[in-house]
């Protein structure tokens, strides 16, 4: 049996806040890698479909929807009991992130979350636009936060997979890039330096590219979204507009294409929903592929802080975006839930490590753009090592749980960093922590660009003398 390290004690409450597939798949990772209190521990949930496993365990759960309305008088107390220094690990939906993690830094508890996640009504508000809707309002509103009470008790925003842990991939990745390329440098201690190396990198853009291969055992009935990971979710963002930091290469604004009013603008968004949108990118295991440009967070924050200058026109900035091709079960639900005009369907499931056969999850960043062309870094974990290295998780599942954990030691090491995106973390301690449970972590050179066979049987509007330009990128 392998020796897990204890990381951390947590000498206060811990509050996790959603007991869905991604709450229970940390609770044996919190259990395995910090000292604590169990019966300190609350776990709180409208569902207690899961119930069992904290009661197994003597953790309080109360059956509970954290709201506008009663989010202070449930949680303050919960956070305070006790003394020490609690700890709120938000892993729900419809619960705001900014509000959360407000009340826990003024109450001096340590907050992380894997979303900007919104109160509920955001997403599907008709009355509100799409870019009000949007991914970068959600950031703008948390950068406003953090302006607005600098420095304090750590929170960390955005620390799961994607958005999180790639942030750290493509860190690795470009020190990767740079050392194939015989480039010499320091490694960046600033921000400032790290998108300075991004540009000396000759660094065009980011993918951020997956591809799901998990296959249920069943095949999948119709009317139901299936989905490796919160489908609630997945809707949710699916129908945001597709977002995309905006490269300072890019030759022109898509058709579709949008600028925001205010803020970083580092980004801009596409008035068609992330799920609906498609575009070519690349993974090792099927080489070239079709992805969707749902909205991420990181997509946002990554080309915000590889930005060099400022404003919509920087010296430097990488375009960076997901390229999401999830389990072929999602692809077939969101097909059917696009053909009746985004209605989702009236069950949603999310497919557990039981209910899989094979497959795994290939989540990697692609730098592309440079003299090598382009570099995939990331994590190939499949379904069987993540049965063996954890409970109650599919691939996914722990690619996102085991970002939360280092996300936690990170903050109980840094306990006064203020709120913090996992870009500005120390990447090599957050992978230090995070890799035991990463499968092979690899990087993969390709020829491949997306003007690949193109153009093909038909005429197509394409930009040869910019392979990488994103016109090439988008499937029309
Ligand atoms: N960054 C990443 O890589 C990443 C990956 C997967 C999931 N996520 C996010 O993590 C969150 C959880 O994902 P999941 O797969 O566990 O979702 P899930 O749908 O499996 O579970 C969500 C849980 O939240 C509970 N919930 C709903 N409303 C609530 C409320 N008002 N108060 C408290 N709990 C409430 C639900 O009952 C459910 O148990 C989602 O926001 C999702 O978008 C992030």
């Amino acid at each position: 049996m392998t020796d897990w390290p204890v990381h951390g004690t947590i000498d206060g409450p811990i509050v996790l806040i959603g007991f869905g597939s991604i709450g229970r798949g940390v609770l044996p990772l919190i259990e395995r890698h910090f000292s604590f209190d169990k019966s300190r521990m609350v776990i709180i949930d409208p569902s207690d479909a899961h119930r069992h496993l904290a009661d197994e365990r003597g953790i309080r759960f109360v059956k509970a929807a954290v709201t506008k309305d009663n989010y202070v008088d449930l949680l303050q107390p919960l956070l305070t009991e006790g003394g020490g220094r609690g700890f709120c690990v938000n892993l729900s939906v419809d619960v705001s992130s900014v509000d959360v993690m407000r009340l826990c830094r003024s109450v001096g508890a340590l907050y992380i979350d894997t979303v900007i996640e919104p109160w509920l009504g955001f997403y599907f508000d008709r009355s509100a636009g799409p870019e009000a809707r949007s991914n970068y309002a959600l950031r703008e509103g948390l950068l406003a936060e953090r302006r607005s009470n600098p420095g304090g008790p750590t929170a960390v925003s955005c620390c799961g997979a994607n958005p999180g842990m790639v942030s750290w991939f493509v860190k690795e990745a470009l020190l990767k890039l740079c050392a194939d390329l015989g480039l010499k440098h320091d490694v960046p201690a600033t921000r400032e330096g790290w998108a300075a190396l991004m540009n000396f990198a000759g660094v065009k853009g980011i993918h951020v590219a997956e591809r799901d291969t998990q296959r249920a055992s069943i095949p999948k009935p119709f009317g139901v979204f299936w989905n490796t990971w919160s489908v609630e979710g997945f809707v949710s963002e699916g129908l945001q507009p597709a977002e995309l930091g905006w490269g300072s290469h890019e030759t022109g604004l898509p058709a579709i294409g949008r600028r925001h009013e205010g803020g970083c603008q580092a980004a801009i968004y596409l008035m068609r929903p992330g799920a609906d949108t498609r575009v070519r990118t690349w993974v090792p295991t099927v080489g070239p592929q079709f992805g969707f440009l749902v909205t991420h967070n990181e997509a946002i924050s990554i080309a915000d802080y590889y930005t060099v200058g400022e404003g919509a026109t920087p010296e430097y900035r990488p375009t960076c975006h997901y390229a999401y091709h999830p389990c072929n079960d999602a692809v077939l639900s969101l097909h059917e839930m696009f053909g009746q005009a985004g209605k989702a369907q009236d069950t949603f499931h999310v497919l557990d490590e039981t209910e899989i056969v094979d497959g795994s999850d290939e989540l990697g960043v692609l730098l592309y753009g440079h003299s090598r062309n382009a570099l995939w870094y990331g994590s190939r974990l499949t379904v069987e090592e993540a049965r063996r290295l954890a409970p109650y998780q599919n691939a996914t599942g722990l690619q996102v749980t085991s970002a939360v954990l280092a996300g936690m030691v990170w903050a109980l090491e840094n306990p006064e960093a203020g709120i913090i995106e996992a870009d500005e973390m120390d990447h090599a301690r957050c992978l230090q922590v995070q890799k035991p449970y990463l499968g092979p972590m690899e990087g993969h050179y390709t020829d491949w660009t997306p003007l690949d066979g193109r153009p093909g049987l038909f005429p197509e509007d394409i930009d040869v003398a910019n392979p990488w330009s994103f016109r090439n990128i988008l499937v029309d």
